[in-house]
């Protein structure tokens, strides 16, 4: 079911301003919160004295350990009930005032001992305490099939190094809020959350009280890309601390400088990476082994090796994950969490195997195309990897790729350099609501919020597609916990979840009109059969024979109330499906290496995709290129620096946390190779994490093709090209 490619559905509310935001959500006597923070990364807190700072003016409230011993405990509270500091920069009360800017002088104010203990703040310091996580994301921490370490020493060629990953922060443009307040027993949360269920049930565990009572609002984001979730829950719960002691709303926003500390990051990686070929150009053996850092509050760790595990056919695969605590904030899933660090290693070794082998390396990632799913040797639900790097070579001009290091223009050295990427496609449980009006205007609701990414457009363009309506007769409601309950925005899962729900609710209204209409004597379809009856263009169509009758005109004589239906699906069970399913892409990148002054410039990237059926390209095409410029910022611009001595960040601000503007986008060309995927619901696969993989190899094998300079550490800088 291919929509065309309508716009956004609430662009004109976005750019007039009239889209409300839930931090701006206006409430009578409201306070607002600022936080005060430990000032070192490690130790405890001994004493909090607030006589100066409920002196001041305007002070209402503040709230702490003391307070939070009122939750229930959790991993979400477990920071905000014991008094030990993790990293600096954690929160260790929270103080309201009647502005911001009282609050904000009286956090200042809060007199606060600590007593330091020594800190780690390297994941270099604390190698020898690695430990393996349970799990990296869905996965098993460990694999191992075959012989790898044999293979390894009987191939004909092998690759191996050492590559690592910087950390990064997500930086939505619009920071992590709340407007919160009680209604005697009842919360109402306005907040900018990825997840509106997720965060309604740790609240009602926090609190000790049914969900029903609390109501939680995200109608619009201003972006999450995965640190919109749990870690800033503590923060939140304070606020609703202080809401209830005060019995008056309360606001708290994060400030850009806290977004480098409290809501996650991608986690840091040092990766050792071998690869062995045959003369032949087949990968006989891959060894993985992942190190990255988590907090000492709680372990994560992103599924940065599993995909090493399953993207080529190779008979031998360890792969290994170990963590090291460090005095640093928590990392949380960022966009393309794991296959982005991962690929940046494997993709890199490829293209180095490539080059020893003398085999281009297109051609051999096609020779090592693995046909089913190497770790449980099921066939792929549909796998257009193969079509991905044709498309893409061809819409690239690969062919005409020059030998390494002869291509100049002007100042700049040129390099062509490629990837592959992948994601695996998988929903979760949603339910959604429909409401057709006698007049064909269509209401249709989830509970799931939009994170920026199009969730409104897709739903909207879905149902309005199902009863052959125009967009215009669509309302979208979403982002509200009183509406069905839909799934988190992430794991590019959501536009797969709501198909298979607004497809069978809006099934069910048209087998009600279809059925209104063929067995009602006025109607000109009189006497059809309700299965074919089409729906188009307001209309109501037989199939087989040239009649027809207005959508309105059936609804007026039978429905005059209106219509309403539910629809739902239910969340993937990996571990019972028959099949494997995935998304995937090639990248082609140019850059331009000035060897002197060692700037890099992507002038060119094409990303060709196979990920289902294509709802809408023009909203695909806004996923899959600001999925590469997140890329392009990992590959050349990001990174978040700890001061070692202090385990303080450094330069927390957009002047020091470089990340690419308008004036580094090269030209984006993006293929969309739409699939049939008949184990899949309307053959829809998840899109957004696929553009943000894959390129930061590409971009790092194109400097080597430009300047003959292999770097295998991101971000790659001016100094890695240069020194
Ligand atoms: Mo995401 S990293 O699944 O928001």
């Amino acid at each position: 079911m291919n929509t065309p490619p309508a716009s956004r559905y609430e662009a004109l509310q976005k750019v007039t301003g009239s889209a409300i935001f839930e931090a701006e959500v206006p409430a009578a006597g409201m306070l607002h919160a600022a936080l005060v923070e430990a000032p070192i990364c490690c130790g405890d807190v001994l004493s909090l004295d607030a006589t100066q700072a409920s002196a001041l003016p305007g002070f209402a409230a503040l709230v702490s350990y003391p307070d939070a011993e009122a939750l229930q405990p959790s991993p979400a509270t477990a920071l905000i009930r014991e008094r030990v500091i993790h990293f600096a920069g954690q929160p260790v009360a929270l103080v309201a005032a009647n502005t911001l800017l009282e609050a904000r002088a009286s956090a200042s104010a809060v007199r606060l001992v600590t007593q330091a203990r020594p800190a780690v703040t390297s994941l270099t310091q604390a190698l020898d305490k690695s430990f393996a996580p349970a799990i990296v994301g869905r996965f098993s921490a460990e694999s191992r099939r075959g012989d790898a370490a044999r293979a390894m020493t009987e191939a004909d060629i092998v690759v191996r190094n050492r590559y690592d990953t910087a950390v990064n922060n997500h930086h939505p443009m619009e920071p992590h809020a709340v407007v919160c307040w009680w209604e005697g027993d009842k919360a109402v949360v306005h907040t900018s959350t990825q997840a509106v269920f997720g965060t309604r049930a740790i609240i009602a565990h926090a609190f000790k009280m049914p969900a029903s009572d609390i109501r939680v609002i995200a109608r619009f984001l201003g972006g999450g890309f995965g640190c919109k979730g749990q870690l800033w829950w503590p923060w939140m719960f304070w606020a609703l601390l202080a809401a209830k002691r005060t019995g008056r709303p309360v606001r708290l926003e994060l400030t850009r400088a806290q977004l480098f500390t409290l809501v996650g990051r991608r986690q840091e990686t040092v990766q050792d990476l071998a690869l062995g070929f045959g003369a032949d150009g087949r990968l006989t053996a891959i060894e993985h082994h992942v190190l990255a850092q988590t907090s000492t509050h709680a372990d994560y760790s992103d599924s940065t090796a599993v995909y090493s595990r399953l993207l080529y056919a190779c008979p031998n695969v360890t792969t290994t994950h170990r963590l090291v605590r460090t005095n640093e904030p928590h990392p949380v899933p960022m966009r393309a969490p794991g296959t982005a660090p991962g690929t940046f290693a494997l993709e890199s070794a490829f293209d180095e195997a490539a080059e020893q082998l003398g085999i281009d390396p297109v051609e051999l990632r096609v020779r090592n195309f693995a046909d089913l799913d190497q770790e449980t040797d099921r066939p792929w639900s549909s796998n257009g990897l193969l079509e991905c790097y044709r498309v893409g070579a061809e819409r690239f001009g690969w062919s005409r790729r020059p030998a390494q290091g002869v291509a100049v223009d002007g100042r700049w050295r040129i390099g062509w350099g490629m990837a592959s990427t992948l994601y695996p496609s998988i929903r979760q449980a949603c339910k959604v609501r429909v409401e057709l009006s006698a007049d064909a205007s269509l209401r249709v609701q989830c509970g799931t919020q939009d994170m920026g990414s199009g969730t409104y457009t897709a739903l909207g363009q879905m149902a309005a597609q199902a009863l052959g309506i125009s967009m215009s007769r669509v309302t979208v409601e979403l982002g509200d916990s009183r509406l069905p309950e839909g799934p988190f925005s992430g794991g590019s899962q959501v536009t797969a979840s709501i198909a298979p729900a607004v497809e069978m609710a809006t099934a069910k209204l048209r087998a009600t009109v279809a059925q209104m209409a063929s067995t009602d004597e006025r109607s000109p379809l009189s006497g059809q059969r309700a299965e074919d009856l089409d729906f188009q263009d307001g209309m109501i169509k037989s199939r087989t024979g040239n009649v027809g009758e207005k959508l309105t005109d059936v609804l007026a004589r039978g429905a005059a109330g209106g219509l309403e239906a539910e629809g739902e699906s239910a969340a993937t069970n990996l571990q019972s499906l028959a099949v494997s399913s995935m998304g995937y892409g090639a990248v082609f990148v140019e850059v331009g290496v000035d060897a002197q002054l060692g700037e890099i410039r992507v002038r060119r990237v094409c990303g060709a995709f196979a990920a289902g059926r294509i709802l809408n390209p023009l909203l695909a095409k806004s996923q899959y290129v600001g999925g590469l410029i997140g890329g392009i910022g990992m590959a050349l611009h990001e990174m978040t620096v700890t001061d070692r001595a202090s385990g303080r960040i450094l330069g927390d601000t957009f002047a020091d946390y470089l990340i690419p503007v308008h004036a580094d986008m090269p030209q984006f060309d993006i293929a969309m190779i739409d699939e049939e995927d008949r184990h899949l619901p309307g053959s829809v696969k998840g899109i957004g994490m696929l553009g943000t993989a894959g390129i930061q190899a590409a971009i790092a094998n194109a400097v080597f093709h430009a300047i003959g300079k292999r770097v295998r550490s991101l971000p790659i800088r001016i100094e890695n090209v240069v020194a």
